[in-house]
């Protein structure tokens, strides 16, 4: 059973997070889909919105698990036997940060291996920061967001 992880922020998930999660959930036989609860970073949704917004829209991918976790992602891969991490690159400034990302996780987590997915060309602007600067000024984010959250960062930015 091969098992792979894809961590990150989400706040809010894209549709360029989507279409890498369907490609990997059809490359393993399970993979979990991880936020990240980082204290230091101010985000839109709080970790809990943000699972309950991947939840909704991954619910129908048999092989796809929904987490959150704390701390460094080699350890949180090991205690749940994941040993592949996935990661999309929109472009080289994607790999640059990426690929020392790769090193220290491989440096972190022996048995770690990270798997890069090249973003569909529809996705490479897409952005969960260029989301929430487009959505804070009421502008369309249909080409942006699955469908199902769309409501849950209209709603926010009306507060
Ligand atoms: O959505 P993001 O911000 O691109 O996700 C980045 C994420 C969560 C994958 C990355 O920051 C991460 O793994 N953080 C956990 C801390 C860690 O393990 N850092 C080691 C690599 S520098």
């Amino acid at each position: 059973m091969k098992k792979a992880i894809y961590a990150g922020s989400f706040d809010p998930i894209t549709l360029g997070h989507l279409d890498i999660i369907e490609r990997a959930a059809r490359m393993f036989d399970t993979l979990v889909v991880a936020v990240l609860e980082n204290p230091n970073k101010c985000s839109l949704f709080t970790v809990e919105e943000r699972k309950e917004h991947l939840e909704l829209v991954l619910c129908n991918m048999k092989n796809v698990e929904v987490a959150s976790f704390r701390g460094l992602l080699a350890d949180f891969s090991k205690e749940i036997g994941a040993t592949v991490a996935i990661r999309g690159l929109r472009n080289t400034m994607d790999f640059a940060v990426e690929y020392q990302m790769y090193l220290i996780n491989r440096k972190l987590g022996k048995d770690m291996e990270t798997v890069f997915l090249a973003a569909d060309e529809e996705h490479l602007s897409l952005s969960s920061t260029n989301v929430k600067e487009v959505a804070v000024f009421g502008g369309n984010i249909d080409f942006m967001v699955p469908q199902e959250i769309k409501p849950f960062i209209i709603e926010k930015y009306k507060k």
